[in-house]
């Protein structure tokens, strides 16, 4: 097997070499965004041509999540129902999601479906705490959360043999997924998120959440701090409650947690301080996580 140095990873990554291209539909909107012509008007005619797309979108705004008490029936209402910022994060989800999504559901022996609802009980869990504790939303935790680990499957793409090896690592001798991707591929699934997200040129928040979940102090944008700090506590709690394929529990207290110490002093009632009575806010949303699944998936 040929040896791949780091740094062959971030090149194989810059290039692209075996990961899927951003797709035109976000890459457009990624365009409008950075020169600040993000209208419903614009918005509207990129999305309409991708049909599933816009099925989806119409789906969310009718999902509990927006708790319409009318029915949304068309692209422009939904648009409005949503709002430009957040669907601008949804619209990049829902197209990376697409991207990788991996036919069958089980390629190596790998559930995905584990995976998915990682990702989405992590969106709404960040998203739920974002609002609980009155921190920024204008960064949509909603999207850090669904799109935090998505270095993971590139770390499948780049080298499924290896990556099977890091997943039984974790299981077997219990090492969690940094130590073990770290072992066998000399990078982890943050880096190989944070330079797929720079090549896709994501937003910071979104490249933020990919490259340092495990770590909010190496954090490199003052801006978005807070919300990585919330992602990593999300990620602990939905890992210690939901079990899936690509991490273990957490061994510790939150209060342990960098996440933890950087939001704790922000907070005016950091009254929730273990995992469990966070889990006990955040058990109500729930139901929302396999409906709003299914639609991520594409099912
Ligand atoms: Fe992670
Ligand atoms: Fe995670």
């Amino acid at each position: 097997m040929s040896v791949f140095t780091p740094d062959d990873y971030r090149q194989r990554i810059q290039e692209l070499d075996g990961l899927p291209s951003l797709p035109s539909v976000a890459a457009e909107i990624l365009a409008l965004r950075r020169e600040d012509k993000l209208s419903i008007n614009q918005m509207l005619p990129t999305i309409e041509k991708d049909p599933p797309l816009a099925m989806k979108i119409l789906k969310m705004a009718n999902s509990a999540f927006y708790a319409r008490r009318y029915k949304v029936d068309n692209l422009k209402q939904a648009i409005v129902t949503i709002g430009l910022n957040d669907l601008t994060y949804l619209v990049l989800s829902f197209s990376i999601i697409k991207s990788f999504v991996i036919e069958g559901d089980e390629t190596y022996w790998i559930n995905w479906s584990d995976f998915w609802r990682h990702s989405v009980a992590s969106a709404h869990v960040a998203q739920y705490l974002a609002r609980n504790w009155r921190l920024p939303l204008h960064s949509n935790p909603y999207a850090m959360g669904l799109l935090h680990d998505v270095g993971k499957l590139v770390l499948f793409r780049l080298d499924q043999g290896r990556f099977m090896k890091t997943l039984s690592d974790i299981r077997e001798q219990k090492l969690s997924s940094i130590e073990a991707e770290r072992n066998h591929f000399g990078i982890t699934h943050q880096e190989a998120g944070l330079w797929l997200s720079e090549k896709w040129m994501m937003p910071e928040s979104i490249q933020q959440a990919m490259g340092f979940h495990h770590q909010p102090v190496a954090c490199t944008a003052e801006g978005v701090r807070d919300l990585v700090a919330l992602i990593q506590i999300t990620d602990a709690v939905c890992n210690e409650y939901q079990p899936n394929l690509v991490d273990l529990a957490l061994d510790g207290a939150m209060e342990d947690l960098q996440g933890w110490q950087i939001l704790q002093p922000e907070l005016e009632n950091p009254d929730q301080t273990s995992m469990e009575e966070v889990w006990g806010m955040v058990v109500g949303e729930l139901p929302q996580i396999d409906s709003v699944l299914a639609l991520v998936k594409g099912e």
